[in-house]
């Protein structure tokens, strides 16, 4: 494992955020087990996670670079590039397709003017497919920030947007 104060974290994890990783990997049989962990953490602190992220992450661990894009590629809710402040993951998997997902999914286009994979031009909204939520009860669902929204009518559509616009200008 990597020395703490050799690591260059660039603005990417706080002080107390490296210590910690360091010091929790170091407990670790596998490390390895981690990975999700710190990306999410750069994540939270960054928006995003940069290719200089990927190479902190393998840093910390003790792992190479590819373990860590390996991960970081393959789980979609770690991002490898820039997203706008929300980014809303509508889910397209079974249960709520065939309640009404397909329309959610156009709706959240419409009203946002973007398409999947894009992001609104005041920076505020990404919208991205998502299997299962988890949450198939609540169907048809979205989510963002680990927070999930479901069932949604197309009045609720409208008051997201507006609610977390307000939020965002607050
Ligand atoms: S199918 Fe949409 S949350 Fe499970």
């Amino acid at each position: 494992m990597a020395q703490e104060e050799k690591i260059d974290s660039v603005g990417l994890l706080d002080e107390n955020g490296l210590a910690y990783f360091i010091a929790h990997a170091g407990e670790l049989e596998h490390p390895r087990e981690l990975v999700i962990d710190v990306l999410r953490a750069i994540q939270k602190n960054h928006g995003w996670v940069p290719d200089e992220g990927v190479e902190l992450t393998a840093t910390i661990l003790g792992l190479e670079p590819i373990d860590v894009e390996e991960v970081a590629t393959f789980y979609d809710k770690i991002f490898r590039r820039p997203v706008g402040r929300y980014p809303i993951h509508i889910c397209d998997s079974i249960c709520c397709w065939s309640n009404g997902g397909e329309e959610l999914a156009e709706l959240f286009q419409q009203k946002l003017g973007i398409a999947f994979g894009q992001t609104t031009e005041d920076g505020l909204f990404t919208l991205l497919p998502s299997c299962c939520l988890g949450v198939c009860g609540q169907a048809p669902a979205v989510m963002i920030h680990q927070r999930h929204y479901g069932p949604l009518s197309a009045d609720d559509v409208d008051e997201l947007i507006e609610r977390l616009r307000r939020e965002a200008s607050e």
